[in-house]
Formats: C-alpha cells, structure tokens, sequence
C-alpha cells in the first residue's frame, strides 16, 4: 500500500508551526491521537493500580494495554516490557544490576560507534566490580561497526556486549543477528540501544537476538519515556535494587516507583498509529509489518532525494554514509562553516537540522569531528519532498555565501 505522506502529515498539530523538521533523531513530533491518549488519561479518573475501584483497574489496563503494544512493536513478550524515564536510566538501572554477579576478571565490550547512553553505564558499572572494559572500534570512512571487530574482543570472561541497532549520528546499522550468534557462542550477553533503529524499521527481539533492548517511544511518535524489552525468564534472573513493599515480580521488579500512567496511554497510541500509517488488516504486528515496510520505503526515497541533493552542492562533506544499512540519518558539514553556524542559519530559515556530537561523543571524536560535531539531518514519518527540498536549498545557500570572496 503506497504511503500517503500528506495524510500522515495532517495528524501532526506540531507541522502548523512551519518547520522543516530533520531533528527527529532527537526526538519526533508527535500526532493527535497521541497527545489525545496522554490528555485522555488524565482526565479519566485514574489512581494507583488495583482491582477494586474503576479508577485502579483504568491504571492497571493502561499499563497490560501499554507492555502488549509495545510488545507488538517489538515482537517481544509484554512480560519482559519494563518501563521507565528513559533509555539512559533503564540502561543504568540494568548496568547496576547486573553488575552485581560480577568481579574482576570478568570483562565487557563497548563501542565507539554508540551513544553515551550505552557506553557510560557499563564503564562506571564495570569500574564499580572491578571489570575489564573493551572497546569495539567502526571503520570511520565507512561508519560501519564489522562483527568481526567484536568478536575479536570476547572471551571466555566477556559477561556482555552493549552495541547500537543503529547509529544516531550516521545511520549506520551494524548486523545485530550476526553479533548476537558470535556474543552467545561465547557465553556473553547482548545488550542492544535499539532508540534509533525502532523509528524506522520494525523490529523483531528475538530474531535480532538481542538478550536485551531497549528503545524510547519519544523517537517514534510518542512520549517521553523508555521501554527495555528482554525474556522474562532471564528478567528473573536479574536482582535490582528496590523499595522492600515493591513488589518482586518481573517486570515490576525493575519499575521504580509509579509509573506515569498518561505517558503509557500515549504510547499505546503512538504504536497504533504506526500500525496505521497505511490501511490494513489483521492483528496490530501484522498492520505494523505493512506500514513500517511503507514507512521505510518511503524513507529511503526521501533519503535519496537528500543524499544526491546534497551531493550536488560543492563544498558539503559526509560523514560514514554505511553502504551495508543505513537509517535514513545523514551527518554533514559545509567547508569554512562552523556546524553551529550552519544550524543557526538553516534554523532562521525554518529548517530544523541541529548540529552536534548528539551524545554519541567517542563517535564524533573518531570521525574527527570533536565535541561539536556536525549537522545531522533526519528524515520521519512526516517528512516530506518539500522539506527536503528546503533543506537543499538553505545549504546551498550557504555553501555559496562561504565561498564568496570577502569585499575588497
Ligand atoms: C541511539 C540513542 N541511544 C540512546 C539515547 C538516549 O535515549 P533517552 O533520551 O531515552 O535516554 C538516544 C537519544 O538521543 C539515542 O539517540
């Protein structure tokens, strides 16, 4: 079914403002039925989980309603779906915990293709139990992350590999599958940052392999909030800290405190609307295969589009466009601009394309593009031919005003 991008568009209150929007790497806009659901949530009578009033079972079904969708989305199990504030403190939280069946000796590998947000949280679990750290290195003229380079680094003390489903600052998408037989060939866990890769393509948990994954509904659609998905037999295997009345089930176990019952509602919607994003039939995983196969074809198009636009322009430089997979992500410069200057200038043109490291910090640095890092365009649902086509025409602008020579 071909993907209507106009009819996508019309659910976004957000596009009314007039932006161009690439910055949906760092977090999408989001559709009404979304915000409805949040909205929703908190005018219905709603209090703490429970069977006996209307109130307790409205949070308890927000919550059973929220782990299936998710578990929809992700092919997981709604069982093993723990939510929480983020990605960040999901990945700490399970870093800490895990930590505590290790000791020196013991070792885990890291890359420098990932986010912060799955790098930091095993050093400073691994310095906390004495544990050896290693770190996986990508290729950065190709930005590709080769499994061979991780399987190089796991031995027989290797605990776990913490590695990227795709990349926030290139888009590019190292082979999960492939690393997940090669982790569990040496008796090592696989912990997958999936925040990137959810948005746009579906996900499958366990043919992934992934031990465990974790993703942030903001990202694709939805609130702000993380999702971490894993077995919920090895999910019992894991002993978080917590409150001595909490309960000890899993996946409550890793819950802390309330959970922010309005931002699950949303979630839910954000997921149906996904499996929405074309007309079809059967169950929502089935909607969700044919929309987000329209969804990825559709971004690949407009992802063309820029690359070769931006192509054209002389004085653009790219960043590890991965030629084995990609997300529709394009990290750039403009010779003689300085990246914030870049931004701000497409900025005043209504054209939304931040700049910066993007928090995948040991990334820049290896692309040698330091701390500030450079202009990364994202393409999303609600992305269109004309967006891309402002976007073009504000870098070419720049790009012309950067080689006009200086008035004598
Ligand atoms: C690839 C990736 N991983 C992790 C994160 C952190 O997600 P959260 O804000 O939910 O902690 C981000 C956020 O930008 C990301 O892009």
């Amino acid at each position: 079914m071909a993907y209507d991008v106009a009819a996508v568009r019309a659910h976004f209150p957000a596009l009314d403002e007039g932006a161009a929007h690439f910055d949906g790497p760092g977090g999408s806009q989001v559709p009404e039925p979304v915000a409805e659901a949040v909205a929703g949530a908190l005018r219905a009578a709603v209090s703490n989980r429970g069977a006996e009033t209307a109130a307790e079972r409205r949070a308890d079904g927000i919550v059973a309603e929220a782990r299936q969708a998710m578990a929809d989305l992700l092919g997981a199990t709604p069982g093993g779906v723990v939510f929480g504030r983020s990605m960040t403190q999901l990945t700490y939280d399970m870093a800490r915990a895990l930590a505590k069946e290790w000791g020196p000796g013991d070792e885990v590998v890291v890359t420098t293709l990932d986010h912060d947000a799955n790098i930091r949280p095993w050093v400073h679990a691994a310095e906390a139990r004495g544990v050896t750290v290693r770190r996986a290195d990508f290729d950065p003229e190709s930005g590709e992350l080769s499994v061979d380079t991780i399987a190089h680094l796991l031995g027989g003390r290797t605990r776990l590999v913490a590695v990227t489903a795709a990349s926030n600052l290139l888009g590019s998408r190292p082979d999960i599958s492939a690393i997940a037989e090669r982790v569990h060939a040496a008796g090592a866990l696989l912990y997958v940052d999936g925040v990137h890769l959810t948005p746009h393509s579906l996900v499958d948990v366990g043919r992934l392999g992934a031990d465990f994954y974790a993703c942030s509904p903001y990202k694709f659609l939805g609130p702000h909030l993380g999702v971490l998905a894993a077995d919920p037999g090895l999910l019992e295997s894991v002993h978080p800290d917590k409150l001595l009345p909490a309960t000890d089930a899993v996946p409550e176990r890793f819950e802390l405190g309330t959970l922010p019952y309005e931002l699950l509602a949303g979630t839910t919607a954000a997921v149906d609307f996904l499996a929405g994003l074309v007309p079809g039939e059967g169950t929502r995983r089935e909607r969700l295969e044919g929309s987000m196969a329209a969804l990825e074809e559709h971004e690949r198009i407009l992802l063309e589009r820029l690359d070769a636009g931006l192509a054209e322009i002389a004085g653009v430089t790219f960043y590890g466009a991965a030629s084995r997979a990609r997300t529709p992500t394009t990290l750039f410069s403009v010779d003689h601009v300085r990246s914030a200057d870049a931004y701000r200038f497409l900025a005043e043109r209504g054209v939304n394309a931040p700049a910066g490291s993007f928090y995948a910090l040991e990334c820049s640095r290896r692309l040698g593009l330091g701390d500030t890092g450079a202009i990364r365009a994202g393409i999303a649902p609600y992305t269109d031919e004309s967006d891309v086509d402002r976007l073009l025409k504000g870098v070419q602008e720049l790009a012309g005003e950067a080689v006009r020579p200086e008035p004598a």
